[in-house]
C-alpha cells in the first residue's frame, strides 16, 4: 500500500471510529436523561418497597394478601436494581482501572436480560471465581460484550436458543470470556468477512456490519485477541482472551 492509500484507510477507519463513538454517545446521552427519571424514579419505588415490608410485618394479615404484597415487594426491587444498571451505564469514566470479568459481564446480561427474554434465550452462565482483576477502560469492554452477545441473541431470533457465556484464565497473566450461541452458525463463505467493516447480513436500517469490525479493533487495542468457531447449522462460539494488564 503506498503512502496516500494508507492515509486514506487510516482516515476511513477513524471516520468508523467516530460513527460508533457517535453512537454510544447517543447511548450515554439517552443514559442522563433516564438517568433524570431514574432518580425520580427511586424515591417512590423505596417507599414502594419500604410500606410493602411495614404491611408483611403486620399481624393477622390474610395469606392471600401477603403472596400479593410479596409480589409488589419483589417486583419493586427488581425495578430499582434495573434503574441501578441504566445508571452505571450511563457513567461516563472511560479511564483505565481494575475490572472483574465476572461482574462486567453479568452486568451487561442484566442489561440484556429483557432482549434475551423477549427472544425466549436461556442464558447459561460458567464464571471461574479465581480470575484475577483485569486492568482496562471498563467501557470499551461493556461495548465488546454488547457487541458480541448482541449479535448471537439476533441469530437466535424466535428460535428459543440458548447462550452460554464462560469465563476462564489463561495461565497468570491472561483472561478469557467465551460466547457461544446455537443460533443458525456462520456460512463457511461468510467466516473469513464477519470482522470486515459494513460486512452485514442483516436488512438495511437493522446492522451497519461495523459492531464486529470495531469489537475486533477494541480487543486488539488492548492487546487481546478474539476468534470465532462456527459451523453452519451448528452455532457459534466467540472468543476473547485479553492481557490481565495492557
Ligand atoms: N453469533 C452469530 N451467529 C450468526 N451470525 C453472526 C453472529 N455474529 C455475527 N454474525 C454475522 O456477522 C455479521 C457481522 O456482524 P456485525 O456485528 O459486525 O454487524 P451487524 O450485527 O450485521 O450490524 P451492527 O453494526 O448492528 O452490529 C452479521 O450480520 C451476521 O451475519
Ligand atoms: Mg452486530
Amino acid at each position: 500500500m503506498n503512502d496516500s492509500a494508507a492515509r486514506n484507510s487510516n482516515e476511513a477507519i477513524t471516520a468508523d471510529l467516530l460513527r460508533q463513538l457517535a453512537y454510544n454517545e447517543k447511548m450515554a446521552e439517552l443514559g442522563k436523561i433516564s438517568a433524570g427519571v431514574v432518580h425520580e424514579l427511586n424515591a417512590p419505588l423505596s417507599v414502594i418497597i419500604s410500606a410493602a415490608q411495614m404491611i408483611m410485618r403486620e399481624a393477622g394479615v390474610p395469606e392471600v394478601v401477603q403472596e400479593m404484597i410479596s409480589r409488589i415487594s419483589s417486583e419493586a426491587q427488581r425495578l430499582s436494581q434495573l434503574t441501578k444498571g441504566l445508571l452505571n451505564f450511563s457513567s461516563h469514566d472511560d479511564t483505565i482501572g481494575e475490572v472483574d470479568l465476572n461482574l462486567t459481564v453479568d452486568f451487561i446480561l442484566n442489561f440484556l436480560n429483557f432482549e434475551a427474554a423477549r427472544r425466549g434465550v436461556i442464558v447459561l452462565k460458567y464464571f471461574d471465581h479465581t480470575l484475577p482483576v483485569i486492568r482496562l477502560d471498563a467501557n470499551m469492554l461493556k461495548q465488546i460484550l454488547l457487541n458480541i452477545i448482541m449479535n448471537a441473541l439476533q441469530a437466535m431470533e424466535d428460535t428459543g436458543g440458548k447462550l452460554l457465556v464462560e469465563t476462564i484464565p489463561v495461565g497468570c497473566d491472561e483472561v478469557c470470556f467465551i460466547i457461544t450461541d446455537n443460533g443458525p452458525g456462520i456460512p463457511t463463505e461468510s467466516i473469513e468477512r464477519i470482522f470486515d467493516r459494513y460486512f452485514t447480513t442483516k436488512k438495511p436500517g437493522e446492522g451497519t456490519g461495523l459492531g464486529l469490525f470495531v469489537t475486533k479493533r477494541l480487543v486488539e487495542s488492548m492487546g487481546g485477541e478474539i476468534k470465532v468457531r462456527s459451523r453452519n447449522g451448528g452455532g457459534t462460539t466467540f472468543s476473547v482472551t485479553l492481557p490481565v494488564r495492557q
